[in-house]
């Protein structure tokens, strides 16, 4: 039997998705870019960040596009002034809790967070947040380093780690100011069954997880 279709509009352009699509899915179907941070397609779909909320016609609040399903009827927004304002505040919110030593990060330029900071014309320093540099690096594998003070908890790198690679040695732990992603025990990477994959640093959208470099400076 044929899928069925559901029919909306996004920011006024008309798209038919099938069933169980998702918001994102629709505006990608007519090129509408929506920004992501935590969705990483097919592999974690958490809704956790809220950057890429949307507006929607006859719903209260804003909805999390990249989890929330498309209905039929729906219209769809993706640029107005509240959903940008409260993109911005998110990814502010992130910024107070992020080593932002952005010039010597390995990932300058190609970090997901510097680049809708810029995008959305974020202050770094608008809330005060939690000390960044209250994470000691992990640099004991011999492949990865994970300088939790550069992370977002978006747990790219723990769905990576446990749907992709099948390994599952890091997960979230604590709470608030002190949530980092860390292994059982907190032990370094050294000391789990971690196999150096690498699937963790191509998910993470920041600098937190780096391929270890042993060129010597
Ligand atoms: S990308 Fe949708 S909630 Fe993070």
């Amino acid at each position: 039997m044929a899928n069925e279709m559901i029919h909306l509009k996004v920011n006024g352009i008309p798209v038919e998705v099938p069933k169980g699509a998702t918001l994102l899915d629709a505006a990608k179907a007519v090129n509408v870019e929506i920004p992501t941070l935590c969705y990483l397609k097919d592999i974690n779909c958490i809704g956790a960040c809220r950057v890429c909320v949307v507006e929607a016609t006859g719903r209260r609040g804003l909805l999390a596009a990249c989890v929330y399903p498309a209905e039929e009827g729906m219209e769809v927004f993706t640029n107005t002034p509240a959903v940008r304002k409260s993109r911005k505040t998110t990814i502010e919110l992130l910024l107070s809790n992020h080593k932002k030593k952005c010039l010597s990060c390995e990932r300058s330029e190609i970090c997901e967070l510097q680049r809708l900071s810029r995008e959305y014309g974020c202050d770094e320093d608008r809330f005060g947040g939690e000390d960044d540099e209250q994470f000691e690096i992990d640099d004991t594998s011999a492949y990865v380093v994970r300088d939790n003070n550069k992370c977002i908890n978006c747990l790219r790198c723990v769905a990576a780690c446990k749907d992709v690679q099948g390994i599952s040695v890091i997960g979230p732990i604590r709470r608030g100011f002190a949530k980092h992603i860390g292994s059982a025990f907190d032990k370094n990477l050294a000391d789990v069954a971690c196999v150096g994959c690498g699937q963790c640093i191509v998910a993470c959208p920041v600098g937190a997880l780096t391929e270890k470099d042993s060129v010597c400076p």
